[in-house]
This record gives structure tokens, C-alpha cells and sequence, in this order.
């Protein structure tokens, strides 16, 4: 039989962020998907490079050139996002730009907690053979297994336990026993996570638009009043994700760069202090050991929102943008020992 491959696929509002093989290393392309049409893919240089892709006979632009060249272009933003073609034409995609050929996957995502109901549909929609043309390659995908988890016990799993050489290992035996606080900064929302060891406490837990996407429209409207600036939210985005050393945000002005950290400093300042309000409202009556921040708003709000909060045990994780993928794939390294990925 055809060896399967373990995949874990992040669909986050901002971007899609994905991991199969052990090493340390993820795709990662905007969540952004667009119909194209004929002529705008086939006037390119025989359709490579432009991410496009054909998926059950329709044609779309995916991540940057869904940007630039689709006049439809918009981001899989809306709650139905599930029920959606788009959805799991993001996942093929995915799966084109990591693992060539025809192969056998067994598939690990994860929802925001508040929409595991979603669950059944995602797998219907993922399961099965899928069969795709990729930059004008032909790829097949025979998606045998799909598990949905909670993003939450992604970045549980990565922060609480350690691959050693074949298997899972804990290595952090108060998150997986005792009470633990989780904010996840995503692109378009805060997920604020309380779990009691590997257990979800959904009465304590809450998501709230207030993710990155808060910070980059202030910022835009406010580089657009000060220096007349006219910038797409993806352009300021690059700013923050080309964020210097030092910490200090620049944007190019006819040619030189000015520093803005006086313009971005007091917004994120004042998302930061929204999360907090929210986060000290949610958590007011309880005592959790720790707290954990991921998403990758953390590289520009954590530490705010860490000095804010306050609690002596707090831990802003490594690469947080990819928490939730690379613990869901460590959790499906988990299922295969156990051989547990067969529903009972
Ligand atoms: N390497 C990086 N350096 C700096 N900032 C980054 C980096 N990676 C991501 N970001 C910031 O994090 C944001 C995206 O975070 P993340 O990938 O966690 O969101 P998402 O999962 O797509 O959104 P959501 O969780 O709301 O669905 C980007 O908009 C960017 O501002
Ligand atoms: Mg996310």
C-alpha cells in the first residue's frame, strides 16, 4: 500500500500555515482566494508560478496573485467559511506547494473552538480523492484520514510536550495537568482560551475581533492622514512582518524610510489594552498557573498584553504564528502511536 503522509493544515483569516515532515519547517501563503479567469492565467508564463489552481472544475488565484491579478479578489473572512468551495481549495493548495505527485495523506486541522460544530463539515469536504491542476501540474491527494481539533490543544500540545527521537513526550507537566490560560492573537480575532489540563473549558473561554486586522486598518487610516499615504492592508501588513531588528516599524516614502513607531506604538498600545479588558473580565474569579501567548499578533502585541495582564507565569511562544500547526501535527504524531485515528 501507498505510504500516507502526515499533514497538519492551519487555516487561519490571515493566512494558511501548514507542516508535514518532522523538520521544523511550514508553508505558509495568505488566506486569500479569488475565482480567476481564463485569460488571466493563461497570458502568464504557462501558468506557473501564479498560484493558480483548478479544483473541481473551477479556476482560482490563491495567496498573493489572488491580490494582485483577481478584480474578485477577498479573503475567506465570513463565518460560512466552512461550507465554502474556497475552504478546501485552500488545503489543496496547500498540499500542491508541499508534497508533489499522488500521494496519500492523513489530514490534522483545527477550528477556533467556538465553531468545532463545524466539525462534520470539514470533514465531508476533506475526506476523499481530490484531484487538482497546480501552477499547471497535476496533483492527486487521496485524503484517507481527517481529525479536527480545537486550535487551543494545538498550541497546548506544542508548548506541553517535546518529540524525542519516535515519539511524544511531555515536557511541561502543569499544562497538561493543571489550569492554564491561552490568548491566541490571530489576524482577524483573539482567542481567549481557558483550559484545564488537555480539557477545554468552553464557559471560560471566548474569541473576539480583535486581532491584528484591528491594528493594521488604524494604522492605515492613520499613515493616510498624516502623510496622505494610500496603502493596501496587505502593504501594511509587510510593514509589520518586515518590522526591523530593533523592533521599530518603517514604511518607504518616495524611496526612504521613515520610521513610524510613534504612529504604530499607541495603536497597538490600545488593542493591547482591549485584549487585557477582555481577558480580565473572562478570568476574573480564576487561578490559573500559567500564561500562554501564540498567533502571530503576539510578535507586535504579546509582550504589551503580557505586562498588561500581569501574571507571573507568562510565556510568549517561539514562532507564534505557528503554534497551532505545529502542535496539531505533533498531536497527529500522537494519534499514530496510539492508533487512534479512527473514530470509535
Ligand atoms: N514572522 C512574523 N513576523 C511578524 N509578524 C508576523 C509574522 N507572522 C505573522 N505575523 C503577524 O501575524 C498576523 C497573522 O497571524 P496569524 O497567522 O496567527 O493569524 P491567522 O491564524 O491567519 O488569523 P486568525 O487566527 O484570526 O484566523 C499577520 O497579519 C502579521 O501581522
Ligand atoms: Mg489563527
Amino acid at each position: 500500500m501507498t505510504e500516507s503522509i502526515l499533514v497538519s493544515v492551519d487555516v487561519g483569516f490571515r493566512e494558511v500555515k501548514a507542516r508535514w515532515t518532522k523538520q521544523d519547517s511550514y508553508c505558509v501563503f495568505p488566506s486569500v482566494i479569488a475565482p480567476a479567469r481564463a485569460s488571466d492565467f493563461q497570458a502568464g508564463l504557462n501558468g506557473f508560478n501564479q498560484n493558480h489552481i483548478r479544483y473541481k472544475g473551477h479556476d482560482f488565484f490563491v495567496a498573493d496573485h489572488a491580490l494582485t491579478h483577481s478584480p474578485l479578489a477577498g479573503q475567506t473572512v465570513n463565518r460560512s467559511r466552512t461550507r465554502s468551495l474556497e475552504y478546501p481549495t485552500l488545503f489543496m493548495a496547500a498540499l500542491a506547494q508541499m508534497i508533489p505527485g499522488h500521494k496519500v495523506v492523513r489530514l490534522i486541522t483545527g477550528l477556533p473552538n467556538s465553531e468545532m460544530k463545524d466539525e462534520v463539515q470539514v470533514r465531508a469536504a476533506l475526506l476523499g480523492q481530490h484531484d487538482i491542476v497546480y501552477n499547471g501540474r497535476k496533483y492527486s491527494y487521496e485524503i484517507d484520514q481527517v481529525r479536527v481539533v480545537p486550535q487551543a490543544l494545538g498550541i497546548l500540545v506544542r508548548e506541553g510536550f517535546k518529540l524525542v527521537p519516535g515519539k511524544l513526550d511531555i515536557d511541561d507537566h502543569s499544562l497538561i495537568n493543571e489550569p492554564n490560560l491561552f490568548i491566541d492573537i490571530g489576524g482577524r480575532t483573539v482567542n481567549l482560551m481557558y483550559m484545564q489540563g488537555v480539557e477545554y473549558i468552553s464557559e471560560l473561554s471566548d474569541s473576539q475581533s480583535l486581532g491584528m486586522y484591528r491594528v493594521l486598518e488604524d494604522v492605515r487610516k492613520a499613515l493616510n492622514q498624516m502623510y496622505d499615504l494610500q496603502l493596501s492592508l496587505a502593504e501594511i501588513d509587510g510593514i509589520f512582518k518586515n518590522r526591523s531588528q530593533n523592533g521599530g516599524y518603517s514604511v518607504k516614502i518616495q524611496g526612504v524610510h521613515k520610521t513610524i513607531s510613534k504612529v504604530v506604538e499607541p495603536i497597538l498600545d490600545q488593542v493591547a489594552e482591549s485584549i487585557k479588558r477582555e481577558a480580565t473580565t473572562l478570568w476574573r474569579d480564576t487561578n490559573a498557573s500559567s500564561l500562554i501567548l501564540a498567533g502571530g499578533g503576539s510578535h507586535h502585541l504579546g509582550q504589551k498584553v503580557a505586562d498588561k495582564i500581569g501574571h507571573p507565569r507568562t510565556k510568549i511562544v517561539d514562532r507564534p504564528e505557528f503554534a497551532v500547526a505545529g502542535g496539531m501535527y505533533l498531536y497527529g504524531i500522537f494519534l499514530d502511536q496510539r492508533n487512534a485515528w479512527e473514530r470509535k
